[in-house]
């Protein structure tokens, strides 16, 4: 495969991995961040998997002129649109952040891709847009009622890429839901790098199995689950990246426009109890819990069907909860503080 693509929001926790799939496949990349939740190191790293550089811009995604320089220097017929904000508490706290980060600025895409008549996009979204699941395993037709600014935010992008293709149907656009992002690149160069207090689970087992804390809050067991904790679907995050290749290559290879809303996901739930046994395995330390309160907006279960990735992208997830955890803990020991004083 060769071409060029532009990477939104590429120094981040899956931008990089989706560099590192894109660069080896023998993409041309070049990246867009701000880094607002990133640290430029990620992409030394980058280089330093790949052996091979990368064009960095700095710039944020709703600023029009940044955009469509970058689309033009770059000589980019796709975008990779990963920048945004993800933090669902905070999205409560801060809706008019989201909105602006997510919304404005996939608005200034747009605007900028078709200025440079860049029309092939692929968009980070989520899980989150399905909200509460009123049936399991989730599938695309599911009803999509987010319960938070974060996720309104990603339903309204979506809608957006709709009216965009309705309106020109020579788009191709691939909205890409992901379930449970989590591990790392094997060679422990690159991963989830969290400022502050984790809120998500892994990236929390892991600082506590280094012991930046000491126990685990396991926010309830008392669901209507095997043994009463939380279910998700967790996916490798190489997997995840390598998705995004197949829907780059489909697109491409496509006669037609398209806006196709996809997810990727394993299809397996794995509860909290799961996740913590499954990282003591891969780690060899031990990661002590304790029982607390349900998180509110929590639900119980929840699971991709990923049968249309099959189909429609030829993808599916290959690796298991034991390498997820073997993966993101050779990126924990390596790099205990993150990209943080890393060289
Ligand atoms: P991340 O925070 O690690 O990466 C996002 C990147 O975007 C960061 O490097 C950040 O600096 C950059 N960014 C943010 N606002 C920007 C702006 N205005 N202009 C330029 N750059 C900007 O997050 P991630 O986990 O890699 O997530 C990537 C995308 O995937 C996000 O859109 C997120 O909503 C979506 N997503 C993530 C998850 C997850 O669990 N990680 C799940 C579903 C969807
Ligand atoms: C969260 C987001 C969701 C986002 C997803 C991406 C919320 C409400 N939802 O979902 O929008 O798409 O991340 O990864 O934040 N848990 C603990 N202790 C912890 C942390 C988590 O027990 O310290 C439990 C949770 O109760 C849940 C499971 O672990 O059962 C997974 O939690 P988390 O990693 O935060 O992901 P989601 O809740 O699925």
């Amino acid at each position: 495969m060769s071409g060029s693509v532009l990477v939104t929001g590429g120094a981040g926790y899956i931008g990089t991995h989706i560099c590192v799939a894109l660069i080896e496949a023998g993409f041309t990349v070049s990246v867009l961040d701000n880094y607002y939740n990133s640290n430029p190191v990620s992409l030394d790293r980058v280089a330093h998997i790949t052996g091979q550089s990368l064009a960095r811009i700095q710039g944020d995604v709703r600023d029009h002129k940044t955009l469509s320089d970058a689309l033009q220097q770059s000589g980019a017929t796709a975008v990779i649109h990963c920048a945004g904000l993800k933090a669902v508490s905070e999205s409560v706290q801060e809706p008019l952040h989201y909105y602006d980060h997510n919304v404005v600025g996939t608005l200034r895409l747009l605007e900028a891709m078709a200025q440079c008549q860049v029309k092939t996009l692929i968009f980070s979204s989520s899980a989150t847009v399905y909200g509460n699941p009123q049936f399991l395993p989730l599938t695309e037709e599911h009803p999509l009622a987010p319960t938070n600014p974060y996720g309104h935010s990603k339903l309204m992008v979506e809608k957006m890429l709709r009216d965009v293709f309705t309106a020109d149907p020579s788009w191709r656009i691939g909205m890409l839901r992901y379930f449970n992002p989590v591990g790392a690149h094997p060679s422990g160069l690159i991963g989830e790098d969290p400022q502050g207090l984790p809120n998500n689970l892994l990236p929390f087992v892991a600082q506590v199995a280094i012991g930046r804390h000491p126990v685990l809050n396991i926010w309830g067991d008392d669901y209507d689950t095997p043994d009463g904790t939380g279910v998700r679907d967790y996916v490798h995050v190489t997997d995840l990246a390598k998705g995004h290749l197949c829907a780059l290559q489909q697109l491409a290879a496509s006669k037609t426009g398209h806006c196709t809303a996809i997810n990727l996901g394993t299809g397996t739930g794995y509860s909290v109890l799961d996740v913590v046994r499954a990282f003591e395995q891969a780690s060899g330390q031990s990661v002590p819990y304790r029982i607390m309160p349900r998180r509110p907006g929590d639900v119980a279960t929840c699971f991709a069907s990923p049968q249309l990735a099959q189909q429609l992208l030829g993808w599916q997830a290959q690796q298991d909860l034991l390498a997820m955890c073997t993966d993101a803990w050779r990126w924990q020991s390596d790099n205990p503080q993150g990209y943080t004083n890393a060289l």
